[in-house]
């Protein structure tokens, strides 16, 4: 049985509005979703690593009267050095209906206006790695353009929600380090001069991944951290954890009020 045909035996093939993958510490968003998880491991080629502050299981339930496919947790391309570990539940949620991909993250801030609690729009992103999820893929359809990767509609339709909601959200760039050791204060400064507002070791293979797939997809990011140099508090993945939760309820906030109102466009 494909993925496919598991999931719609466990929760029937009404289409999917939003798919979504939960970040460092957000991972308890997944509980605003009705319904029975499932765990990647009952899924053939889905991620089952383990990074604390993920949950390697996914739901298709509503929110907020939508309905939605939703992971508690992803796989890094530092885990194990495959940046195409999202591809199959990726390929999955698309083969699915699912148009639409709302990506998340915990981010350290390269800003001195964005504190961390902050919740950014990826406007775009840099790929710091070399390294691409596409690399091996033997077809022509491997030359994704990526010139307007993260989808307008939704980024505007996430910023009205949070303008209803009553929040704050910021626009930047985010530029994936492939991690797993936080950057230095070196190369901290050479981000702020490349156009980095935020930096962080995931998103960045699944947005590649949902535009091969041809899905709408964007990002936000929590920001749990000034990055290295930038403050003097010690940058560790027990205070990333720690702090997810302060930016994680004002994304809560928006993702509520970005669900009651979702429309084709955004
Ligand atoms: N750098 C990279 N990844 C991160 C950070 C950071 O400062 N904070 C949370 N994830």
């Amino acid at each position: 049985m494909s993925n496919e045909d598991i999931l719609r035996a466990k929760y029937g093939d009404a289409p999917i509005e939003l798919a979504m993958v939960l970040g460092s510490g957000l991972s308890h968003i997944i509980d605003a979703v009705d319904g029975e998880a499932i765990k990647f491991s009952e899924l053939e080629g889905f991620p089952h690593g383990g990074v604390s502050g993920h949950n390697p299981s996914m739901k298709i339930g509503l929110f907020e009267g939508k309905r939605v496919a939703i992971l508690g947790g992803r796989q890094h391309y530092y885990e194990q050095g495959n940046a195409a570990a999202m591809r199959e539940p990726i390929r999955t949620l698309n083969a699915m209906g699912a148009k639409r991909l709302l990506l998340t993250n915990a981010a350290g801030s390269l800003r001195s206006d964005m504190a961390p609690g902050s919740i950014m729009c990826l406007s775009d992103h840099i790929n710091m790695s070399g390294i691409n999820p596409l690399i091996g893929e033997p077809s022509d359809a491997r030359f994704v353009p990526l010139t307007d990767a993260h989808d307008s509609g939704m980024r505007t339709a996430l910023h009205k929600a949070a303008n209803r909601a009553g929040e704050t959200l910021r626009d930047g760039v985010y530029v994936w380090w492939s991690g797993p050791s936080f950057e230095t204060p070196a190369e901290i400064r050479m981000l702020k001069i490349l156009g980095g507002d935020a930096v962080g070791m995931s998103t960045v293979p699944e947005v590649i991944l949902a535009r091969y797939y041809k899905m709408r997809v964007a990002a936000i990011s929590v920001i749990t951290n000034m990055a290295a140099g930038l403050s003097s508090e010690q940058i560790s993945h027990e205070h990333t954890k720690s702090m997810a939760p302060i930016g994680a309820a004002r994304l809560e906030a928006v993702l509520h009020e970005y669900l009651q109102e979702l429309d084709p466009e955004g």
